[in-house]
């Protein structure tokens, strides 16, 4: 058996502390070996990736279990990787969502897949400047993991009305005595 990508059946219903630190240790192994991304981590972290795999592990943690452990600044981290451009978030995102996907269940994959998503927008964004467009993959990824944490729910809209008939037409731009 891989003990590395569990099969579909091996898949974990729920994050604990063990599974996280895994998953830490699996996505920043495939970073290491990764030709466009394993360079940058090289230089950024020479001679510190356990401390950094164990600050990872503490962060996510904090995230999906809610342990309150992680007393960092995740934008300030990031503020001296000088040498990032928009490629390298697509493959930071391409692995970590697939090493997620290959190791949890649909319903606590979200929990990490959304914040990650979120993070890596707001990164790109102090980056790149504020103007900066998002990828459209990674807009329409994030709104359908929202609906898939929500249960599928539709976003919250105006009650159903007939077709025909814009809704606040209905309730104004009628005078007094046609209501
Ligand atoms: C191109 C994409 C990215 C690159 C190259 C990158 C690189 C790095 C590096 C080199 C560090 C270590 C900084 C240091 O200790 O000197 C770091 C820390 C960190 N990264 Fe990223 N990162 C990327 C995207 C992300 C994303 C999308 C997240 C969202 C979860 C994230 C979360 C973190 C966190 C939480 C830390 C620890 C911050 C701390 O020290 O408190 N990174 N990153």
């Amino acid at each position: 058996m891989n003990h590395e990508l569990p099969d579909a059946a091996a898949r974990e219903r729920e994050p604990t502390e063990a599974n996280v630190r895994a998953l830490v240790e699996t996505f920043y192994r495939r970073v290491d070996d990764d030709p466009l991304l394993g360079p940058i981590f090289a230089r950024a972290l020479a001679g510190r990736w356990d401390e950094h795999l164990a600050t990872m592990t503490t962060f996510w943690s904090s995230l999906v279990l809610g342990s309150k452990q992680y007393r960092g600044n995740v934008q300030e981290a990031h503020r001296p990787i000088d040498d990032v451009e928009p490629r390298h978030f697509a493959r930071w995102l391409s692995l970590f969502l697939s090493t997620v996907e290959s190791r949890y269940e649909p319903a606590a994959a979200v929990q990490f897949m959304e914040p990650a998503l979120r993070i890596a927008q707001s990164l790109q964004l102090s980056k790149f400047g504020w103007d900066y467009q998002i990828p459209v993959e990674q807009q329409e990824l994030l709104a359908a993991l929202k609906r898939q944490r929500t249960g599928g729910a539709p976003e919250p809209r105006f009650p159903e009305r007939p077709d025909a008939e814009p809704f606040p037409a209905k309730f104004i731009g009628k005078s007094a005595d046609e209501q």
